[in-house]
């Protein structure tokens, strides 16, 4: 069958994976309605179409924080690649740097930073950064993704706990004995319990900045007062993210908290916005409210798991 858009390869995806994969990247937490919001929130959006413009020749790439990209879309981070295919991260990173766009590799990734990194040598690569309670971990982690090349860090704030996602708890999910997290390695002699610490605050933004010169990028903001924070706090990017859905149910659509964040920001910082975004229409809408560039979580690992 020809597969025509992204709804295509999930179909495929739900029909080839093993249903505990399947149902671990389609998770959201609780009833899901913030993860179905998402997408639906772009439903209700219409444009105000203008003609006689002159389109023969368009130019989609374009900067982000310096760094030039083919079209305004990139990867956001996702965890455990190797559920979708053997190679995991590898695929996914090989694959962005053949689009000329950004990949965020995850902290959970099956693959390691350098495995990653190695497999798209100069392409444009930022690190996505869970801190533990174990901080030497999380300092490391950093250290690391930086002297590798990696060109931005992307503190995911969304997650001090993990949500509730009803169908991994029914399933038991846990990942097979032959995958391992690979970037935590050997930091759990050292910290014993694979925990997130839920005591991060603003101040930890310095703490990070301490450790690197890397740009960092905060992901999982959703309000004006958070938007200011963040800009007071010294990041160079926003990501407007509700993890997809998966961490708070009853939260907004990404869609609809981007223009209170972009208001907010008043040009100081980027920002971007992940969440749902299933077509090109999506993406221009994203941008129509502000947003330099979207990331997509699910379809990239649709597209890893299609063969
Ligand atoms: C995620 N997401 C995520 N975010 C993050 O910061 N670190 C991570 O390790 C993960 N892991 C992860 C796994 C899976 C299976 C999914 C679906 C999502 C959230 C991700 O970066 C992004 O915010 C959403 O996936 C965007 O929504 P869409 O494009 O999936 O609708």
């Amino acid at each position: 069958m020809a597969m025509v858009c992204l709804s295509d390869f999930e179909a495929h995806a739900k029909k080839y994976l093993p249903k505990i994969a399947w149902d671990f990247f389609a998770a959201g937490a609780d009833d899901c309605n913030t993860r179905d919001e998402n997408i639906l929130a772009y439903k209700r959006i219409r444009f105000r179409p203008r003609v006689l413009r002159d389109v023969s020749l368009m130019d989609i790439r374009t900067k982000l924080l310096g760094n030039e990209i083919s079209f305004p879309v990139g990867i956001a981070p996702t965890g455990f690649h190797q559920l979708a295919w053997p190679d995991g991260e590898k695929s996914t990173a090989r694959a962005a740097a053949a689009m000329n766009t950004c990949y965020i590799a995850s902290t959970y990734s099956t693959c390691s930073l350098e495995e990653i990194s190695a497999a798209a040598p100069g392409g444009l690569q930022w690190f996505q950064l869970y801190i533990h309670r174990n901080r030497a971990v999380s300092q490391h982690l950093v250290q690391r993704a930086e002297a590798l090349g990696f060109q931005g860090l992307v503190l995911t704030a969304d997650l001090p706990y993990a949500g509730k996602r009803r169908d991994d708890v029914r399933n038991g999910f846990r990942l097979p004995p032959h995958m391992k997290l690979k970037n935590l390695e050997g930091a759990f002699e050292v910290c014993k319990t694979n925990l997130l610490d839920p005591s991060v605050t603003w101040n930890d933004i310095y703490w990070l900045r301490s450790l690197t010169n890397l740009p960092i990028i905060i992901k999982g903001i959703l309000t004006k007062e958070d938007a200011e924070l963040a800009v007071r706090h010294g990041v160079q990017g926003i990501i407007v993210s509700n993890h997809g859905g998966r961490q708070l149910d009853g939260g907004p659509a990404t869609i609809d908290a981007l223009l209170e964040v972009v208001e907010a920001v008043k040009g100081r910082v980027e920002v971007y916005l992940d969440g749902g975004i299933r077509k090109g229409s999506d993406v221009l809408k994203a941008l129509a409210l502000g947003a330099k560039c979207v990331f997509i979580g699910r379809p990239v690992l649709w597209g890893l798991a299609y063969k």
